[in-house]
């Protein structure tokens, strides 16, 4: 019994050395990864520099009317190049901005693959879902019964559904979401009046104003699940449209069906904002009540800063999406190209372990 146990320790010592020596090549592998890491960034940096200097100089030709046709040829490189490098940089981690390091420190929040990104994103649209779908329950419940300790638990649950709102935007954007500051600066401002509604006391002017609120809030749940279901499809169609094998859609196709759900929502969000207008101008005719107290001003000019900040970037939106279809065409072809690569790479590889 004894020998079998010296036996055991024994043939585990073996199994540790084993162990030993590819924890010492991962580590070798992990540094050597971390030094190719460096060398792509700084690639990349030189290449957007050189870039910059080579895009001012065709300004400067382009005013002189030299050599037009060329120029043109070579802007529609460079725009190339620059949604090359946009795919070379996702595939490398980038430092947390400000706000991640104070909340999370320097916890690296990278994602380096494509699918694990769309997984984060897809994730992120189904619990701004999921918290809509309670929002809208617990809303209506407020509506129909008047309970104190309710109504802070739904105000509550909004200051942490936006607060975790603007963790989770800072992470996709670290990612390479290109999610526009109004929308996060939204998020934001929302944790801030939430917190404000969340103190403001049980008094005359909150009896009055609640039930408005409690009606915009159901609105707004109802439109929030029309932008998810918006911004699902485009996810889902942006996958497909990158994908090689992929040929059911085209960016023709993708730019149709993106103008139809756009003439869609639009109406539903232009009529939020004017809601949000108009909880603005409840509030200010409240803050000239002689009990009111500080909350309502302040709440007054955030929904009025909300519904000029939605209606200006919303309506900005529309333009950017004529001027977009150039660079989806690059960045989808440079997301075929690099996934080509990669399938190629992969059948080398198994064709040389074949042989
Ligand atoms: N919140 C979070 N992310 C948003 C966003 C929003 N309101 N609007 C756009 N994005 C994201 C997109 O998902 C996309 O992300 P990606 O780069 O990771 O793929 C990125 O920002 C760029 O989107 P963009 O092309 O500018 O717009 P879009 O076509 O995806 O959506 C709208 C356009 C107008 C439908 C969208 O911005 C929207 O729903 N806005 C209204 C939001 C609002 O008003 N909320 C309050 C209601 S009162």
């Amino acid at each position: 019994m004894t020998e079998q146990i010296f036996e055991e320790w024994d043939e585990l010592n073996s199994d540790f050395k084993q162990l030993e020596f590819d924890n010492k090549a991962y580590l070798q592998q992990l540094e050597q990864l971390h030094g190719i890491q460096k060398k792509c960034v700084d690639h990349i940096a030189h290449q957007r520099y050189r870039l910059s200097i080579i895009s001012k100089t065709i300004k400067e030709l382009g005013k002189k009317k030299i050599n037009k046709e060329k120029l043109t040829e070579l802007k529609s490189d460079i725009m190339k190049r620059k949604a090359q490098l946009y795919e070379v940089e996702q595939t490398l981690p980038k430092p947390n901005g400000i706000y991640l390091k104070i909340i999370l420190g320097n916890v690296n929040v990278s994602i380096l693959s494509k699918e694990e990104k769309f997984k984060y994103k897809d994730e992120y649209e189904k619990f701004k879902l999921i918290l809509s779908i309670i929002g809208i329950v617990m809303a209506i419940l407020n509506f129909s019964v008047r309970f104190r300790p309710l109504e802070l638990s739904y105000i509550f649950l909004l200051v942490w559904y936006y607060c975790t709102l603007t963790i989770r935007e800072s992470i996709l954007k670290v990612n390479g979401s290109r999610i526009r500051g109004w929308w996060r600066l939204h998020h934001f401002l929302s944790t801030v009046a939430a917190g404000i509604l969340l103190i403001w006391p049980d008094n005359e002017s909150w009896s009055y104003f609640r039930n408005q609120f409690m009606v915009f809030n159901i609105y707004i749940s109802l439109v929030q699940y029309l932008q998810f279901r918006y911004q699902r499809g485009v996810l889902y169609r942006l996958k497909a449209l990158g994908e090689r094998h992929n040929m059911d859609i085209t960016i023709e196709g993708f730019h149709s069906w993106m103008w139809r759900g756009l003439s869609f929502l639009l109406p539903f969000l232009f009529a939020g904002y004017i809601f949000q207008f108009y909880n603005a101008y409840t509030l200010y005719s409240l803050s000239y009540d002689h009990e009111t107290t500080w909350h309502v001003p302040i709440l007054s000019f955030m929904f009025f800063v909300l519904f000029v900040g939605n209606t200006l970037t919303t309506i900005s939106v529309i333009p950017s999406k004529f001027q977009e279809k150039v660079k989806l065409q690059y960045r989808i072809m440079s997301q075929r190209l690099s996934s080509q690569l990669l399938c190629r790479e992969t059948e080398e590889e198994e064709s040389s372990k074949q042989d």
